[in-house]
């Protein structure tokens, strides 16, 4: 991803991390390229780690086989980029209705007559060269659909949504590891504020001009968030911990009702992956045992943990809105940004994103990527859950199919912002919405808490 930098001073107005503000062909072409590229490398180390066994097995209900995602990933290609795109022949019709999400649910896919490992790459490699074929042709210009190269874009973020999924997959398999990366930065910093104020009044929401933004992150809008307080960092397992220790996970107080029964039905008193041994907190994290680190941020609680917990702590998980303006908005030139830090392209000084480091960072890492305010860590680590339903911009249009967003629309799923150690800068915005079910624990996910500014 080659970093750019936005300094025109206007919202937004130009660039993303793949798209960036280059309007000439060539450049985006040369992006989407490299995009697209980063992406299916992604996808072999997390295919090719494992044996056919291990790609056919179902590792938990809640996750597909690994040979699922690989070959959804080379279908979700054919049909936009080789079908829709360039207005060729569909190459596999038949396979259409097995890598459908749709069609059938995860605990089912292992029962399809998917492709086995060596079809399914060798499917997703011949639509990925005919693919770069149609990229090395297309116009960039002229229809929504490419204008900046937004298909290729889209499917270079679905695929690494997929590497974010299939790394899900590889935390829920038993076994020896088989991955592996080195530790995050080691940041040292010295004592930071617990939390900041972030001013009332109106900022923009959501974009209208990041050329490779999603259909749910527009359009831009304003909304006047009242004055909050949010936490500087998010939620570590030391905090995390005095909740257990003071008996969070017993006291109904503390818990939405519907969370209470999940917890009370399965038996849940810790994140998920945590187990004690000897009075000790011990977590497994890709195949391997190690003590729970007091000092990253807590990861693997459901919504409802993250709302127990600050209710808890006394606070509550800040909205959609409140996170996106501690992101985003800068107070002193009156603008929102594309990231905490401006508009630059994530790198790796910036946030822990990409899978470059299997684990979140130490809470109060990435100084250079603090926001105007000097809250740090808000793009990467863990998602951050927030308090609000997964709803529609005013003016949502669905762009470019009513599946990726317009059906999980609803008080049924949550939204979490900021993206994980597992997502790629390509998939992960200051604008980026995230969404799941509240009672999910196996997606990379953590929290921070906040508080009204009234209540002072
Ligand atoms: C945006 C992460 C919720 O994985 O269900 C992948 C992304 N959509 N294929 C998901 C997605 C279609 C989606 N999330
Ligand atoms: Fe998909």
């Amino acid at each position: 991803m080659s970093g750019t930098t936005d300094t025109s001073g206007t919202t937004g107005t130009t660039g993303t991390a793949g798209a960036g503000p280059v309007r000439d062909a060539e450049a985006l072409r040369a992006r989407a390229l490299a995009a697209l590229t980063a992406a299916r490398s992604r996808t072999a180390l997390l295919t090719d780690c494992v044996g056919d066994g291990e790609l056919t097995a179902q590792h938990s209900p809640l996750m597909s086989p690994l040979v699922w995602d690989l070959a959804h990933i080379g279908n979700q290609e054919e049909q936009w980029l080789w079908r829709t795109v360039a207005g060729r022949e569909a190459l596999r019709p038949e396979i259409d209705p097995l890598y459908d999400a749709f069609a059938h649910p995860r605990a089912e896919r292992p029962s399809l007559p998917l492709l086995p490992p060596a079809e399914a790459r060798a499917y997703a490699s011949d639509v990925r060269n005919r693919v770069l074929d149609v990229l090395a042709e297309a116009r960039l210009d002229g229809s929504p659909l490419v204008d900046s190269g937004f298909a290729f874009g889209m499917i270079a973020q679905h695929e690494q949504q997929h590497d974010e999924t299939m790394l899900i997959t590889h935390q829920l398999r038993r076994g020896p590891a088989v991955l592996d990366a080195p530790p995050p930065p080691a940041h040292p910093s010295g004592p930071l504020p617990e939390e900041v104020l972030v001013p009332g009044g109106p900022f923009t929401m959501g974009t209208s001009d990041e050329p490779w933004a999603l259909d749910n992150e527009r359009p831009a809008h304003v909304r006047t968030v009242p004055a909050f307080h949010i936490d500087v960092l998010p939620v570590t397992n030391g905090s995390y911990l005095a909740f257990m220790a003071d008996g969070g996970y017993t006291d109904p107080r503390w818990w939405h009702p519907d969370g209470w029964a999940q917890i009370r039905e399965h038996g849940i008193v810790a994140p998920l992956f945590w187990h004690q041994e000897g009075g000790r907190w011990l977590r497994r994290r890709f195949g391997t045992t190690e003590p729970v680190p007091e000092d990253e941020p807590v990861l693997h609680v459901s919504w409802y943990e993250a709302d127990a917990y600050a209710r808890w702590a006394g606070r509550r998980l800040p909205t959609e809105a409140e996170w996106e303006k501690a992101a985003r908005h800068d107070p002193v030139a009156g603008r929102s940004r594309r990231y905490p830090w401006g508009d630059a392209d994530p790198g790796p000084e910036h946030a822990n994103l990409g899978q470059r480091h299997l684990r979140p960072a130490r809470a109060g890492s990435y100084p250079a990527g603090a926001s105007p305010l000097g809250v740090r860590q808000l793009i990467g680590d863990v998602w951050e859950w927030t308090a609000s339903d997964f709803l529609p911009y005013p003016g949502f249009r669905a762009f470019p199919y009513k599946e990726y967003s317009e059906v999980f629309f609803g008080p049924g799923h949550k939204v979490l912002r900021g993206g994980s150690f597992a997502v790629d800068a390509v998939a992960c915005r200051g604008t980026f919405r995230n969404w799941d079910l509240p009672v999910r624990r196996q997606i990379f996910a953590g929290f921070r808490t906040a508080r009204s500014a009234e209540l002072d």
